[in-house]
């Protein structure tokens, strides 16, 4: 039946094209059958550009040189940080991608919980946003875009902020994202690069939503396999922010398109540290581990694998599916921590308390090093 509507629908587009039919909202599905992962190639954070491209293109640029600047493209860290005066600097991200989920208003709210995240990673708080759209009308209803923004505001609202304005382009694939604005105090920044020997790391979500988005896709997710993803995908970061405020912090980050794997490297690279992973204590959302086996696997994740692996020393004991889980792509995924052991230990129990139950002690910095990884 699907192949009879696809047929049918690109027997209408090829007509439009051709220009002897006008265009026509007919065929854009309803509100309840809109599955938004049909309309893109690649998934959320897996859309990224590839690691070693991106390396490439950056690394050819200039970097700036205004003193006010305090964060800026030389550390590959979340957030931008510009210094107002000594006791104010400004924090500022943007991130948007493709969906990652069907439900439209799902979407919203975990685009919105990811772009929110990199100001939770550098110790911000967040202000106002602003919305980046990018959505084919012929293709799909606007009502669809409404959903997506809907579930934008109800997240930024529970961050504290408004989404006070925005910009939108049509495009074939529907993209959708948030430039967040925060402050800080300039000496209470946290950045991915101040681990010290015998921090402990933890890591406050479980991974695989990479894994589960690509099934999703497929529709090869079960129901709640699907719904666990979406719930911790939308779940922001802010509680964990809040929970690490009066603790020492030497270095955070969030985990997202470059997996736990890349984003620990990027970690222990700017710490001048080598790290150990203990990979049973890593929290892996349900049913990844089973469909990563079964070969459900982003391209993303691949390159993010491939890309890391030079610099990781794997137990003999790791499966191929282990490694995948290790750097699978992920969206809205959880701060990554380095801080002292004992304030680990406080900070993963008070987290339990508030009900963020997979925060732990996944591992920690050894020794002065290049960055390596072992797991
Ligand atoms: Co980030
Ligand atoms: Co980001």
């Amino acid at each position: 039946a699907e192949c009879d509507d696809a047929v049918e629908a690109l027997s209408a587009a090829a007509e439009h094209l051709a220009g002897t039919a006008p265009v026509s909202f007919e065929t854009a599905p309803a509100d309840a059958e809109i599955r938004l992962t049909r309309f893109t190639r690649g998934l959320g954070c897996a859309c990224k550009l590839r690691p070693q491209d991106l390396e490439k293109v950056l690394g050819a640029l200039p970097t700036p040189d205004d003193p006010a600047v305090m964060v800026g493209t030389a550390t590959a860290d979340d957030a931008a940080v510009y210094r107002l005066r000594d006791d104010l600097a400004i924090v500022q991200t943007v991130d948007f991608f493709t969906p990652v989920v069907d439900d439209p208003y799902d979407f919203g709210a975990i685009s919105a919980a990811n772009s929110l995240s990199d100001l939770y990673a550098m110790g911000a708080e967040p202000r106002f946003a602003l919305s980046v759209v990018g959505f084919p009308p012929q293709r799909l209803p606007l009502s669809a875009l409404e959903r997506i923004l809907e579930g934008a505001v109800d997240v930024a609202r529970e961050a504290g902020i408004s989404i006070i304005g925005g910009h939108s382009v049509e495009d074939p694939e529907p993209k959708f994202g948030l430039a967040v604005t925060g402050v800080a105090h300039p000496d209470k920044i946290l950045s991915n690069s101040g681990a010290l020997p015998g921090d402990a790391l933890v890591l406050t979500k479980p991974i695989g939503t990479g894994i589960v988005a690509t099934a999703i896709k497929r529709g090869l997710a079960e129901t709640e396999v699907a719904q666990s993803a979406i719930e911790t995908m939308r779940t922001l970061n802010r509680v964990v922010a809040e929970a690490m405020a009066g603790l020492e912090i030497h270095a955070c980050t969030d985990v997202t398109g470059f997996g736990l794997l890349g984003h620990l490297r990027e970690m222990a690279v700017g710490s001048r540290l080598d790290v150990e992973l203990h990979f049973d204590a890593v929290p892996i959302l349900r049913g990844a581990r089973e469909l990563a086996t079964a070969d459900v696997v982003p391209g993303g994740s691949l390159d993010n694998l491939e890309h890391v692996a030079p610099h990781v020393d794997w137990s003999s004991n790791r499966s191929r599916v282990d490694k995948i889980l290790l750097a699978d792509a992920q969206t809205s995924g959880g701060l990554l921590v380095a801080l002292p052991p004992e304030e680990a230990e406080s900070l993963v129990a008070d987290l339990h308390q508030q009900v963020v139950p997979s925060a732990g002690i996944i591992g920690r910095f050894t020794a002065a090093g290049t960055g390596r990884i072992a797991v």
